[in-house]
């Protein structure tokens, strides 16, 4: 039986390398489909695997996860194509008008702190968000919300009597407890929407095990480590990508005291990578699966125990459940009024 495996924000980067890495190990039992926002973008992803895997089955799809129409019309496309999906990456990600706080890098590396600050950006990072089209802070909307309105309307090919589905997120160190507030879920006060979203994301995948696991449905959450791709060139815009090639040899040492510097994609999705060859019963719904590097170049994958309780996780839960009552009731209503208008219209 072919495996059905959707990855969102497959275009690039970590979720990229994650395709890649899915086909080498197995380019005939899988029907992978790469749900991306631009389909140019996607149609190179895919003739790029298909050069190195030939015989392998890449679909697209296309999913905006910002946006709560193209997920309602992605997740009908893909229940219309699949009669059940086996693994759903939920990777898409972004972290727009990053700062890079100098001074509190400065402070930092003169502190005991100055690992985690490496590890983990706390700290050192902040981001300037804007609202979507559908009044939502678009951080939230792409990195969470977007992806749990996805799992809602596929939960009839993602739950089904004697098998099981797995959910991956891709979530990061920069995931903070103290970046996120259950009564600013989407982060509008804040300076850290990026930080808040990813531990929204650790929150929901616990809440995802205690509400689906009877279902056959798990959820787990990863961090890549510290990988160059397009979302961290844009920490620092003005730096040509030439000159990020040359801090690689100090990226390298950091590497031996820290081995969250994975560096490249392929590493980056090591965790990902692992979490597909597990049996989802056998992991820890409270653990964050590391990739890491070891200073010699080793990759691994490493469970470290997340800061998040079954309290909070459920409370958000709740919140999200009446955000998307609400949200479906505004999409029926903005149906309700184009239908009006173009009635009038003829
Ligand atoms: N790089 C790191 O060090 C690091 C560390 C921790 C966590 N992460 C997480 O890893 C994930 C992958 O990021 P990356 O580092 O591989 O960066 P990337 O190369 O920029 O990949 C991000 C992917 O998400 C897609 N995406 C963004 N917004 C989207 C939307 N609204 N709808 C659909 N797809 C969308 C992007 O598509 P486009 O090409 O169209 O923009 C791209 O394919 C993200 O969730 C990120 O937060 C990365």
């Amino acid at each position: 039986m072919n495996k059905v495996v959707l990855v969102t924000g497959a275009n690039s980067g970590i979720g990229l390398a994650l395709c890649e890495r899915l086909l080498s190990q197995d380019t005939e039992g899988l029907q992978l489909c790469l749900a991306c926002r631009n389909m140019c973008r996607a149609q190179a992803a895919r003739s790029a695997l298909l050069t190195s895997h030939p015989t392998a089955q890449v679909a697209l799809l296309q999913l905006d996860t910002s946006s709560i129409s193209s997920v309602i019309s992605a997740a009908q496309e893909v229940k219309l194509r699949y009669n059940r999906l086996d693994y759903l990456y939920l990777n898409a990600g972004i972290m727009p008008n990053p700062k890079f706080d100098v001074q509190a890098f400065l402070k930092g590396i003169f502190s005991r702190n100055i690992i985690t600050m490496f590890a983990t950006g706390k700290g050192i990072l902040t981001q300037k968000d804007s609202v979507t089209s559908d009044d939502l802070q678009e951080i939230f909307a792409t990195n969470i919300f977007g992806h749990f309105l996805l799992i809602r309307e596929l939960e009839p090919i993602l739950c089904q009597a004697g098998k099981t589905s797995q959910l991956i997120w891709t979530s990061s160190s920069n995931a903070h407890r103290s970046a996120f507030n259950l009564e600013d879920i989407q982060h509008q006060r804040g300076t850290q929407p990026y930080s808040s979203s990813k531990y929204a994301s650790d929150l929901l995948s616990l809440a995802l095990n205690t509400h689906f696991n009877k279902q056959g449905l798990y959820s787990s959450v990863i961090c890549p480590g510290f990988v160059m791709t397009n979302l961290t060139h844009g920490i620092l815009p003005c730096f040509p990508a030439f000159l990020w090639t040359l801090l690689m040899p100090v990226f390298w040492l950091i590497r031996i005291f820290t081995n969250t510097f994975t560096l490249t994609p392929y590493n980056g999705a090591e965790a990902l990578f692992w979490l597909f060859k597990q049996k989802p019963q056998s992991l820890d719904p409270q653990a964050k699966y590391h990739s890491l590097t070891s200073g010699l170049g080793k990759n691994y994958t490493q469970p470290r125990k997340m800061d998040v309780d079954l309290e909070t996780s459920e409370a958000l839960y709740d919140k999200l459940l009446k955000l998307e009552s609400e949200v479906r009731k505004y999409l029926k209503e903005k149906q309700k009024s184009t239908r009006a208008s173009s009635h009038f219209r003829t």
